[in-house]
């Protein structure tokens, strides 16, 4: 198993697991965009026996974190690969100086929302009709990073 950063290879295989996992799959387009275009993305995938068994997708906006996207197949799901994504998301979004992480969920999406919140995440707002699909409402969750230092609270 090896986690590393998606390229222009995995876009097909990406396409056809994005179609599984996702009621609102995004585009092949659109990943063509995150990895050539989007200056803020940050992709990953984890490979197992040369198939992609997970990936996400995260912005980093400044100092502000975003995971745009996360999934897992379902056959290697509760197996901690989730977990490992939001490890780096988390790592890689700390060590460029966020300040905090922020994402959308479906409100009925309990698997995401659980993992989110073991891992420190508040519901912060709800999005009404976000999901186009469905009208679903979204939760906006965030998390704070790092922590306050003496410099950034003694200006006020
Ligand atoms: C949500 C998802 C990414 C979780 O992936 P996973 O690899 O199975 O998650 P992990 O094994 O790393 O689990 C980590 C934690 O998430 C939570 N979790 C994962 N699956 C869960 C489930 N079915 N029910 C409740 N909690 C769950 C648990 O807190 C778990 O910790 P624990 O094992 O100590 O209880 C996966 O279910 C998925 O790909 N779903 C479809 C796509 C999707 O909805 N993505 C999120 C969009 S916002």
């Amino acid at each position: 198993m090896i986690i590393r950063e998606m390229n222009e290879a995995d876009l097909d295989e990406i396409d056809e697991l994005e179609k599984q996992l996702f009621s609102s799959p995004w585009p092949k387009d659109e990943y063509v965009y995150e990895l050539n275009s989007n200056p803020f993305s940050n992709l990953r995938v984890i490979e197992e026996d040369g198939k992609i068994i997970a990936y996400c997708d995260w912005w980093i906006i400044y100092e502000q974190a975003q995971i745009a996207t996360i999934g897992v197949v379902k056959e290697y799901r509760n197996k901690g690969y989730a977990q490992m994504m939001i490890d780096e998301i988390v790592r890689d979004s700390t060590e460029k100086g966020c300040d905090f992480l922020s994402l959308e969920v479906r409100v009925s999406n309990i698997p995401a929302i659980s993992l989110y919140e073991k891992n420190g995440f508040i519901k912060a707002n709800i999005r009404k009709n976000y999901y186009e699909d469905n009208h679903e409402d979204a939760y906006l969750m965030i998390r704070p990073l790092g922590g306050m230092t003496n410099d950034e609270t003694a200006g006020n």
